[in-house]
């Protein structure tokens, strides 16, 4: 029997400079796909995957990620006292979500860093990292595939894809051998974070969703600063390697990369097309482009 997974960590301290000038006010992870912040549907992944509480590793200037997910008394009173009972309900299911707890990073020194200030909230336990501008729209739960993966192997997971040619250099890459039973499973023997396309073992990606064992702590507080002159996860889970399986796993469905903005772009068509209420209008509506 492996622990239950009930904790999800968002890394989103960062200044989101790939955006500007849309998050010099605003949160990158405020932005919206259709009619949601990107963040809450990272949020809605991992209570589909069985969380409960959800971690956001904040920093300065980004309370209204907290405000999203906390009740909002004078907009209740408003749509109350004018009968709008569908959005007061909309309104108020975003703040039943999950216990929502927050942490600060004051300096931004990596991603290792970031989830290493989640080490007293998580304690003893595995729990769920979920990067908000990866969006990964699939039948199933990104995260609940990898709980259900986690599961099976009581060992830490980490969300892969293959990415085409020299992409590799964006993303942590990973040196892998097919598991015999389970085909999505990948055995990682080696991992390196952004390598020279040339240097790069292998064209397996590591995405932003990663289910880890708490022995990371131990690791994330040794690693040395790595790419970009940051404190790497990919390295603290590099280092896991010496200790524990980790596997890496090849999920159902397809990610955007919501954090640039020609990907935004293009999940903003994408759920427009797909939305219940407003897909057809909108389907319609684009044909008058001659694409
Ligand atoms: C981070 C990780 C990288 C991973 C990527 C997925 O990089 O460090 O290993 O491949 O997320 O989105 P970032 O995009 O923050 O530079």
């Amino acid at each position: 029997m492996t622990q239950k997974i009930r904790k999800a960590v968002f890394p989103a301290a960062g200044l989101g400079t790939r955006f500007l000038p849309a998050t010099k006010a605003i949160p990158k992870e405020m932005l919206c796909l259709v009619d949601k912040p990107l963040i809450q549907y990272g949020v809605e992944e991992a209570v589909a995957a069985g969380c409960t509480e959800i971690i956001l590793v904040s920093s300065r200037g980004k309370a209204s990620m907290e405000d999203h997910f906390d009740r909002a008394p004078e907009l209740e009173a408003n749509l109350a006292s004018k009968n709008k009972t569908a959005l007061l309900e909309v309104a108020r299911s975003v703040a039943k979500l999950a216990k929502v707890t927050v942490t600060r990073q004051a300096e931004p020194l990596g991603l290792g860093h970031a989830v290493l200030m989640a080490k007293e909230i998580v304690g003893n336990e595995p729990f769920c990292v979920i990067l908000p501008d990866d969006i990964v729209d699939a039948r199933t739960a990104c995260m609940k595939q990898m709980v259900e993966a986690y599961e099976e192997t009581g060992s830490s997971i980490i969300g892969s894809e293959i990415v085409e040619g020299d992409a590799i250099q964006n993303y942590g890459c990973l040196k892998v051998t097919p598991d015999s039973k389970n085909p999505r499973l990948l055995q990682i023997s080696d991992m390196v974070e952004k390598p020279k396309p040339q240097d790069a073992p292998s064209q397996n990606a590591i995405i932003g969703r990663y289910l880890l064992t708490p022995r990371i702590f131990e690791m994330l507080e040794t690693i040395t600063p790595g790419a970009g002159g940051e404190l790497q996860l990919t390295d603290g889970i590099k280092a896991l390697l010496k200790y524990e399986k980790v596997y890496g796993f090849t999920y159902e469905g397809k990610r955007h990369d919501a954090g640039d903005k020609l990907g935004f772009l293009k999940a903003t068509v994408e759920f427009g097309l797909k939305n219940e209420k407003l897909g057809a209008d909108f389907r319609a509506w684009l044909k008058q482009f001659p694409l």
